[in-house]
């Protein structure tokens, strides 16, 4: 799959290339300060297409083409200019290979992305024909074509599948771009908890692809690892990746990560992002653990996901990544809906208070997690504190999370949660 970066604010553009194509496109809005494209270029290491569209202005148009140039001088450029003929001497010069009248046809569409990302437009089958429809909404099908651009012209987006209907599965990453925070404490008990809600409905995915430890976390040991759900180009079906979880507890099912580090490098990003599409047709919820950073992984599994845990510690290191993370997060239009703020491991004295976190961050911080021994021993000893009785503010952190999912997601198909951990 190939990655193609359209230049926009809200040109139906964009909306017509996700139509016309399954290859990735994202969307960037023209008025970043430059600082945030070129991280974002640097970001993006798999960019083959850069279209520029016709709302972006001359004079921004030679500066946006200049950064691109520098970050990546390989990738072409293709500008949309309303009434456009052919390139001029000053375009090219600028770098920009070719120029599409912005009321060509499909056909002139499919035939510029056929040059410039080869093969065919549709993507390369990454998916098994016998894959069911998808519980997660895929992108837009051409069915809601008009309606996706009505949106966009309206600056409104639609396009992606962040916007959980009333009863659709959800699927819950739990995201830091700093190691050691506490993203696995959290992801294993908050699985376990919903486990419980909702026993067999529940699957938990170790995404951190180098250093995945939620099998060790929850004390099961797995006969299969999370790379055999992949087939060369695909992922295989829903049956075959049911024998691949292991069960805790008789409520929570578990895809193990891998022992080896290596063992996801051959999974490409939209292999990644239909495991979670496939596992959530399954299972009502679908929590996501990942390792630090915005890795591959995080990313392809924040292309469906329904729900964000953000978790930051109270050291401003941690919160301005976490800050950065989020802004990106937001200009790839890959922030779901639901969002919620844990600050975990809470001192005091630390010079800095969960308000000061929240205003930074520029959103509520929905619990105060304090360091506690107690959570240190549950992740030692493999026992996870949700699975126990007792209480604790790391415990009611977790119950506050259930109650927002779980109050509003589907009933499972198995029928009554059988308790009430809200
Ligand atoms: N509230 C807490 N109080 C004390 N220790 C905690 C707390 N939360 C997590 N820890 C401890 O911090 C350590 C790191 O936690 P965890 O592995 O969940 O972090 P992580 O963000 O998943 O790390 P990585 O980025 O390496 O995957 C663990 O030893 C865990 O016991
Ligand atoms: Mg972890």
């Amino acid at each position: 799959m190939s990655t193609i970066v359209v230049i926009a604010e809200s040109s139906p553009f964009t909306g017509r290339l996700r139509q016309l194509t399954q290859q990735k496109v994202v969307g960037l809005r023209p008025t970043f300060t430059e600082h945030v494209l070129n991280s974002m270029l640097s970001t993006l290491r798999e960019i083959d297409l850069v279209v520029i569209s016709e709302e972006v202005d001359e004079e921004q148009v030679y500066e946006l083409a200049d950064i691109v140039l520098h970050h990546a001088p390989h990738v072409p450029i293709v500008l949309v200019r309303d009434h456009a003929d052919a390139l001029t001497q000053e375009w090219r010069a600028a770098g920009i290979r070719e120029v599409l009248d912005s009321a060509g046809t499909d056909i002139d569409v499919e035939r510029l992305l056929s040059r410039f990302i080869g093969g065919s437009v549709g993507g390369d089958a990454a998916v098994p024909a016998s894959v069911p429809r998808p519980a997660v909404p895929e992108p837009p099908s051409s069915k809601s074509a008009t309606s996706q651009l009505a949106a966009e012209r309206l600056g409104i987006d639609r396009s992606g599948s962040k916007q959980p209907a009333s009863g659709q599965p959800r699927v819950m990453v739990v995201l830091s771009p700093k190691g050691g925070v506490g993203k696995t404490t959290i992801a294993t008990n908050l699985a376990v908890a919903l486990g419980q809600k909702a026993p067999m409905q529940t699957v938990v995915v170790d995404y951190d692809a180098q250093f995945g430890d939620v099998a060790s976390m929850l004390n099961v040991s797995a006969a299969h690892t999370i790379e055999e759900a992949f087939t060369e180009r695909g992922v295989h079906p829903n049956l075959v990746l049911k024998g691949l979880l292991v069960t805790f507890e008789d409520n929570l099912l578990v895809m193990s990560g891998s022992d080896s580090p290596a063992a996801m490098e051959k999974v490409d990003s939209p292999q990644a992002t239909q495991l979670i599409r496939q596992l959530s047709e399954e299972y009502p919820y679908v929590v996501v653990d990942t390792g630090s950073g915005l890795t591959d992984e995080s990313l392809a599994a924040l292309e469906v996901a329904t729900d964000i845990i953000f978790v930051t510690t109270m050291d401003v290191s941690a919160v301005k990544a976490l800050r950065r993370s989020i802004d990106l997060l937001d200009r790839l239009n890959l922030l779901p809906r639901h969002r919620y703020l844990l600050v975990n491991m809470a001192d005091t004295g630390t010079g800095l208070t969960a308000e000061d976190i929240g205003a930074a961050m520029r959103m509520e911080v929905d619990a105060v997690i304090p360091r506690s021994t107690d959570v240190v021993l549950s992740v030692n000893v493999g026992k996870p504190l949700a699975a126990g009785r007792g209480s604790s503010p790391f415990l009611d952190a977790i119950d506050l999370l259930v109650s927002k999912v779980a109050g509003s997601a589907p009933r499972s198909k198995g029928g009554l949660f059988r308790r009430g951990s809200s």
